[in-house]
């Protein structure tokens, strides 16, 4: 499966999916690996992979909806059968979400529903949580709140600061994502009529 990768920022995810390809656990082939910020640490990763990388800064459009048409169209010309959002610290169109609705994974750092949006660590540090955890979900209009495909748990320990419970929720992420991924290369994976479905079982 040809993939996309989005990223902003230090790509950790990316390495894991870069790993899993090389060693043949993962069938795909990432074709380009796209930045929306410049000299980004995942763009450093996806070079010394060999992989093409390209940069469209967003601080180059005049509004959000000039950068994401775009964004389709640099993606578009790698047809890639899956876009893999990997801390792609970007709000996205409608028509963006809509034109890879079913093909496009995003990994959001809480146990979603909970903890949208930004500062999730902190913000379940205050709230008290005695879990915390990640989420890989199919990307709909609603900002981090596509159907779920896989979650990971993970305790918050007396002592904990947001770095640390980052940190344990990020092992998960390194393992949970490309599973979803995986699902998807072969098949597995899929969304219909606003669901997630799991060789074919609601998940
Ligand atoms: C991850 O914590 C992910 O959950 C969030 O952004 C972060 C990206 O980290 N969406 P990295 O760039 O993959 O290291």
């Amino acid at each position: 499966l040809r993939v996309v990768v989005l990223i902003s920022g230090s790509g950790s995810n990316l390495q894991a999916l870069i790993d899993g390809a090389a060693s043949g656990e993962l069938p795909i082939e990432i074709a380009a690996v796209i930045s929306n910020r410049p000299d980004v640490f995942g763009l450093t990763r996806a070079h010394n992979a060999g992989i093409v990388t390209q940069t469209l800064d967003h601080k180059g459009f005049t509004n959000r909806e000039a950068f994401d048409v775009a964004l389709m169209q640099l993606i578009d010309s790698y047809e890639p059968g899956l876009v893999v959002l990997a801390g792609f610290m970007r709000i996205l169109t409608p028509e963006f979400t809509q034109h890879y609705l079913g093909r496009m994974l995003n990994i959001h750092p809480s146990l979603l529903p909970k903890f949208q949006g930004l500062h999730t660590h902190q913000r379940a540090l205050d709230a008290g949580e005695s879990h915390h955890g990640v989420t890989v979900h199919f990307v709909t209009a609603e900002l981090d709140g596509g159907p779920a495909v896989i979650q990971a748990k993970v305790p918050v320990l007396a002592g904990d600061d947001a770095a640390l419970l980052a940190k344990r929720v990020q092992r998960q992420e390194h393992v949970i994502y490309p599973l979803a991924v995986k699902w998807f290369a072969l098949g597995n994976l899929a969304m219909q009529e606003g669901k997630a479905l799991l060789n074919g079982e609601l998940l």
